[in-house]
């Protein structure tokens, strides 16, 4: 019965608009890509999606998501292991695990299942995981699934130290302090994401594969936003960093850089890869990828493996972002990574400044707290390779103008 539920869940909906804290989602008219329109039928210029190399609306990734529909079919209506694998499932799976330098990949109908499904087989009550403190919140999910103990560690702290927030009083560590605590686990895993999505901050993965070298632990890092265009050839952080060979696990989406549909995967060591194939439970009991995804996934890595140019664009795009911004005086996190938090510190100045910039035909979206700690409000603008350099003239044009009309900063 529905009984008193409707009235507290009325409340809590209310309370939450009240706070405004309540997430409203903006229909959009058409196809994604860096120009959209809106269901009321405003035009906006798109700094807000994960769509790093401009793949998500490209006639060839949508030519070749029709042409394996055509081939292999709308769906599979199965799991992998009854019926639900084609060889266009194994070919993904093998070119993802050359694309990433692993030996095997599994794949999933979204990361966030590939997280939530890789702890649990790998780890028991007698192991450790210690994760990083801002971890994606499908890392958390999945660690919360698995019995190990759990250790949180300082957002990229690698230190020894243990100390107290200010703040809050809570007890803050560092990864090797965290190590060192879970000295009598039988195994010990560190998770982490490669790229940070609030702050576009990567792990420091050199560090992290000493300390688990040092210590005798796995690394799993989740390489969402980096898959496809961090590193020279843009198969991401662990590239980047020279980290080849030292991470165990790594997890990643097809729905950013690779096109932007749904699914991911799990690409790793072969034993991993073939226990998590018998044991791993989104893998198991959910649905087979969609062929047309799969099709389109294919070309996306070719496409990203193929050619720099898009990578080119998507770095030039955030470079001349970040420098127009710099030179009108904004603040934003440092770094050259194509997600460009602009700091503005203030809750309230962040939501209005990020709605009157989509007066000027800018979406990009505000994050207060809880997403992000309080007082560290802002607004995340996200760079695409698709975006045209006038393009992100605009947005810092419009940045300004807001800013001056809101009386803002300065
Ligand atoms: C770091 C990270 N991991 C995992 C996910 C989930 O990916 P998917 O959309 O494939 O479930 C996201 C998506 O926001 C992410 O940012």
């Amino acid at each position: 019965m529905y009984g008193n539920l409707k009235a507290e869940l009325e409340e809590r909906l209310g309370r939450m608009a009240a706070e405004g804290l309540l997430k409203e989602e903006r229909v959009i008219a058409c196809a994604q890509g860096p120009e959209i329109v809106l269901a009321d039928g405003r035009k906006a210029l798109n700094f807000c999606a994960n769509n790093y190399l401009g793949l998500s609306g490209d006639e060839r990734l949508r030519a070749a998501a029709a042409a394996a529909m055509e081939e292999w079919g709308y769906g599979l209506s199965s799991v992998r292991f009854i019926c639900g694998t084609q060889s266009i499932h194994k070919r993904l799976e093998d070119a993802l695990a050359d694309y990433l330098g692993m030996e095997g990949a599994i794949l999933f109908s979204s990361c966030f299942d590939a997280n939530g499904g890789v702890f649990e087989p790998l780890l028991d009550e007698d192991c450790a995981i210690i994760a990083d403190g801002l971890n994606h919140a499908s890392i958390i999910d999945g660690v919360r699934l698995c019995k190990a103990r759990r250790w949180i560690y300082r957002h990229a702290d690698m230190s020894d130290a243990e100390e107290a927030d200010p703040e809050t009083g809570a007890v803050q560590k560092g990864l090797e302090r965290c190590l060192k605590e879970a000295a009598g686990a039988k195994r010990r895993l560190i998770a982490t994401d490669g790229v940070f999505s609030m702050d576009g901050d990567a792990a420091d993965l050199n560090a992290i594969c000493d300390l688990a070298e040092r210590y005798d632990a796995l690394v799993m890092v989740d390489d969402s936003h980096a898959t496809g265009f961090v590193g020279p050839r843009g198969r991401g952080t662990w590239e980047d960093q020279l980290v080849a060979g030292r991470i165990d696990i790594l997890s990643t989406t097809f729905g950013k850089a690779l096109g932007g549909a749904s699914g991911g995967c799990v690409a790793g060591r072969r034993e991993i890869v073939e226990y998590l194939r018998q044991k791993s439970r989104p893998y198991l009991f959910s649905n087979s990828l969609a062929p047309a995804i799969a099709g389109g996934t294919l070309k996306a890595l070719e496409i990203a493996r193929e050619s720099s140019e898009l990578r080119r664009r998507l770095y030039a795009n955030a470079g001349r972002f970040r420098e127009g911004m710099a030179a009108a005086g904004f603040e934003l996190r440092p770094g050259s990574h194509p997600i460009c938090p602009v700091l503005l510190y203030d809750e309230k100045l962040a939501s209005s400044m990020a709605a009157e910039l989509l007066n000027e035909g800018i979406y990009a979206v505000g994050f207060s707290f809880p997403v992000v700690p309080r007082g560290m409000a802002r607004i995340r603008v996200q760079l695409s390779a698709a975006h045209a350099a006038a393009q992100v003239d605009r947005a810092v044009e419009s940045f300004a103008a807001v800013r001056r009309r809101l009386g803002a900063i300065g």
